[in-house]
């Protein structure tokens, strides 16, 4: 199986998202238990929220894919989330849950997971009706100066982007350049959070081998740095013993990075 050309336009010819969805996050109570590394990222986030280090009105997600379960811990915090991808038929997934229509994705076993992180304060149900009513969909590619473009939105609280640069960009120059594009949209003391893998070179679905770059923890940290941001913290998760095996995504460990834009 030959891998994919790096770069956006691959995903609008060759991403499958429901095939996404089914291999990488449907869960089983006997044979499939949640992925190790969404695990890690989950809970990281729920410790950063619950610290109240993040406040605001406004987040936005890029690069979301047919996911929300980045934004369960992030829901209570803000009062408008936008979930944003570059590829309409990922968008199409998370309005088809949004719209609770018969075929959409399970989430529920997600929901309960950071419900109980949180000491059932809300349920499941409760849960899922709060981000939907706050979240709005919308066009995004992070290659662009400004990545919602058409629309242009006055500078948010926080910007999280999750398993999308290193699809996105082919090399570091266009890792670092993207990555000052999606800090433009951050407001002065706002936070960043980036989640993605060090040292990937692919990652399968159905039958498809998509690119990867390759990064190092040394290259991520400068281009946080250039993009004018102060790095908080950088957890880095290695799990071997997970249920999505390294045929089908050949990463060394997934990372969490939190930042802050610095006031000029
Ligand atoms: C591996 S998927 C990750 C999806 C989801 N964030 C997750 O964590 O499972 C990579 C995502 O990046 C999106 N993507 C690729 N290039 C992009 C770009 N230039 N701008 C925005 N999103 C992009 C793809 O459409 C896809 O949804």
């Amino acid at each position: 199986m030959e891998p994919t050309e790096l770069g956006p336009s691959t995903y609008n010819d060759c991403f499958n998202a429901k095939k996404y969805l089914e291999d990488y996050y449907s869960m089983d109570p006997e044979t499939k238990p949640m992925c190790s590394d969404v695990r890690f990222v989950i809970t990281t986030l729920h410790r950063i929220f619950s610290s109240g280090l993040i406040k605001g009105e406004t987040m936005i997600e890029l690069g979301a894919g047919p996911v929300i379960y980045h934004i369960l811990s992030a829901c209570d915090t803000f009062k408008k989330i936008y979930l944003t991808d570059y590829f309409d038929g990922n968008l199409r997934q998370i309005e088809k849950w949004l719209k609770k229509e018969n075929n959409a994705f399970d989430w529920t076993p997600y929901m309960q997971y950071v419900c109980d992180l949180e000491g059932n304060r809300c349920t499941p149900e409760e849960k899922g009706e709060k981000i939907r009513s706050k979240v709005t969909l919308l066009k995004s590619d992070v290659t662009l100066a400004n990545p919602l473009e058409p629309v242009s939105l006055p500078k948010v609280d926080f910007v999280m982007i999750g398993a999308c640069l290193t699809c996105a960009c082919k090399n570091e120059e266009e890792f670092t350049a993207s990555l000052k594009n999606i800090v433009s949209l951050i407001k002065p003391g706002g936070y960043l959070f980036i989640e993605d893998c060090l040292e990937a070179s692919y990652y399968i679905v159905g039958d498809i081998k998509f690119s990867v770059l390759s990064l190092k923890e040394e290259m991520v940290r400068r281009a946080v740095v250039k993009a004018g941001c102060a790095i908080d913290e950088f957890e880095i998760f290695r799990d071997s013993q997970d249920s999505v095996t390294r045929d089908d995504f050949d990463r060394e460990s997934v990372f969490c990075l939190l930042a802050h834009k610095l006031r000029k």
